[in-house]
């Protein structure tokens, strides 16, 4: 995802710019930039296809040489790009300018009519310099300061013109002037003691600013002494501020004795879950969860969500399943245009950020013909704007890249959501759901217990697999969801191919992969045919390793309390074995730790850097 920080203070603003993109570094990026205005009323542009520290050290070597040659003002604006449209070279990096260099823009989102935008203002002797959608903002911006120099008016008139998505920051050279718009992407405004602020996400400027205003679609900002706010080409007044959440301020916490924000984050989830369950238990076994969602009764349930968050959603999918036999659809966000949904289903959208494109364009789809329950990590986020009711999953906030402690906090909230809309709709026995509950209770126990045994055996494990170019994730039923995001941990974090897939799938196709040493990790929860897979993974080589109960190589999964009197399989809770997760986390942590990986970190390809900075001699503007 892309990052956006902007900010108007009274000194150098460069230290807040790269402070505020390394607070979006968490959300991947592959090229980051800044531009600065100076003292004579010129742009100093940086670019790099590289990483925020880079760019810090790139922009000091640059003071040291006595560039820019006039002073930097504390106006300025920066980005950090995830390339989707256009590759990713610096010249496709934000921010970018319009021809005369006076115009700087910083965007997120996607325009759908860039190319037809293009090929007009082209035609009418713009010179456009990168292959991105985003560079058509600033040229519209230009032609329309042609005719009138008021900026806040160039911004509306530029911004009618386009169709898709966008959250801009536009900078003037000239006077300084900075106005931001948005449009069906995320994008906050605030205001301090330090001064004024945008981004893309209130994480980004907390450390700064105790409230914060959202703007919302067709609003378009200017930052100054006075603030001037308007809605679809009107002004109306700057709305009321809201309080900064505090776990937003709380992202720059020490990381105490954890090496990184990774190991501190799988650390953490026992704490989180425990929090989680006292905030729920008692709402959870009377039903009174959902009654107080004001939500309308569902006959089926469509999750929709991306990543970690999917796999959170087969776990509360399953669970649904499984308890009360509600019928579910799991869809992956970008795929919700290939499912029918019937008449009665309740949408359960899950995203950690609340601001994943998928997600919400998944809701765009949907067009409000379904009741839309949000998980999610931020309640003043885009999805939870626009859900009918909210649950918040309290995870605090995640400062490495993987999601881990919000995944297991997506499934304790979805779960026992899950458990008390059976218990509501009558479908479950409240005794029944106590004895749940007390199941869950067991959790944080369950999951320090995992994280000792994994500390002692990930090491070494991980040392062994080293040099493998890829594994297998394996698991079954309700285990199968661990699995997979076990598969995709080591992914992010290792930069290994690694496919996961259910037990019985093996065998039709998968296992010709299978050869001498080829690490095959196993989410057994206790089920036979897992057991058989295993063995024949181990036939044909395969290193085979094994995260179950006692006996196996990770003996993390605990037995099902007898004392539940619950009848479902032999060992394994209807929400499947959460413990295993722990391990999984651990072993892709250690694997990218071994292989030099900076887990907290996105990848970034090692890239160029682009200098427009005054002083030097490519400067430009
Ligand atoms: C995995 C990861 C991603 C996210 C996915 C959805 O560690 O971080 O797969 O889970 O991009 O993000 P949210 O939950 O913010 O919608």
């Amino acid at each position: 995802m892309c990052g956006i920080i902007a900010a108007r203070v009274s000194d150098d603003v460069t230290p807040f710019l790269l402070d505020g993109l390394e607070r979006l570094e968490y959300r991947g990026y592959d090229s980051v930039g800044v531009a600065v205005r100076t003292a004579a009323g010129r742009i100093a542009t940086v670019r790099s296809v590289s990483r925020v520290a880079d760019l810090r050290a790139d922009l000091a070597a640059l003071a040291a040489a006595g560039a820019p040659a006039d002073a930097v003002t504390g106006v300025g604006i920066g980005h950090t790009r995830w390339a989707t449209c256009g590759t990713v070279r610096e010249e496709n990096a934000h921010p970018h300018t319009d021809c005369s260099g006076r115009v700087s823009v910083v965007h997120n989102g996607t325009i759908d009519n860039a190319a037809t935008l293009r090929t007009t203002l082209e035609r009418q002797g713009h010179v456009f310099r990168s292959e991105v959608d985003s560079e058509v903002i600033g040229h519209l911006v230009e032609r329309a300061l042609r005719v009138d120099p008021d900026l806040v008016l160039a911004v509306q008139i530029a911004t009618a013109q386009l169709r898709g998505s966008w959250a801009i920051v536009v900078l003037d050279a000239r006077d300084g002037r900075m106005v931001a718009a948005a449009h069906r992407s995320p994008l906050v405004v605030a205001r301090s003691a330090r001064g004024d602020f945008v981004a893309s996400d209130v994480g980004t400027i907390a450390a700064w600013c105790e409230t914060f205003v959202p703007l919302r679609d067709g609003d378009v900002v200017e930052l100054g002494e006075a603030w001037s706010w308007s809605s679809e080409g009107i002004a109306v007044p700057v709305p009321f501020p809201t309080a900064t959440p505090f776990a937003a301020s709380a992202l720059d916490v020490d990381l105490g004795d954890h090496p990184d924000h990774t190991a501190k984050e799988i650390a953490e989830q026992p704490g989180v879950v425990a929090d989680v369950l006292d905030r729920v238990r008692r709402r959870t076994a009377d039903g009174s969860t959902w009654t107080g969602l004001g939500l309308p009764a569902f006959e089926r349930l469509a999750v929709v969500a991306c990543g970690s968050s999917l796999h959170a959603g087969q776990v509360v999918a399953g669970t649904a399943r499984t308890l009360g036999g509600v019928p579910t659809d799991v869809v992956p966000a970008s795929e919700v245009d290939q499912v029918v949904l019937g008449p009665g289903t309740l949408v359960v959208a899950i995203s950690q950020s609340g601001e994943t494109a998928d997600v919400l364009r998944a809701l765009d789809r949907l067009d409000d013909r379904f009741p839309v329950l949000a998980l999610t990590n931020d309640v003043h986020s885009s999805l939870a704007r626009r859900a009918d009711a909210v649950l918040d999953c309290h995870a605090g906030p995640e400062g490495g890249l993987a999601a881990t402690k919000s995944f297991t906090a997506q499934v304790v909230v979805g779960v026992t959501a899950v458990v008390s809309a059976l218990v509501a709709s009558g479908r479950l026995e409240p005794t029944r759901a106590a004895a749940l509950v007390d199941e869950l209770s067991e959790l944080p126990e369950r999951m320090a217990a995992a994280a000792v045994v994994a500390a002692e055996r990930v090491p070494l494990l991980a040392a062994t697999v080293r040099d493998a170019p890829g594994s297998l994730f394996v698991g079954r039923g309700p285990g199968l969801p661990y699995a997979a995001e076990g598969a995709l941990k080591l992914e992010e974090l290792a930069y290994r191919w690694a496919r996961s897939c259910a037990v019985g799938e093996l065998g039709h196709g998968p296992l010709a992969l299978v050869d001498e040493g080829t690490p095959v990790v196993v989410v057994d929860h206790g089920d036979p045919r897992i057991t058989s897979a295993a063995a024949e993974a181990r036939a044909r080589g395969g290193f085979v390793v094994t995260i179950g109960g006692v006996g196996s190589d990770l003996p993390v999964i605990a037995g099902r309390a007898e004392a539940t009197g619950l009848a479902w399989g032999r060992s394994v809770a209807p929400w499947g074995p959460i413990e295993a997760v722990v391990p999984l986390q651990m072993l892709a942590r250690e694997l990218a730790v071994q292989l030099g990986c900076a887990v907290d970190k996105p990848r970034v390809p090692v890239g160029s850097m682009a200098v427009g900075w005054p002083g030097t001699r490519s400067a430009t503007g």
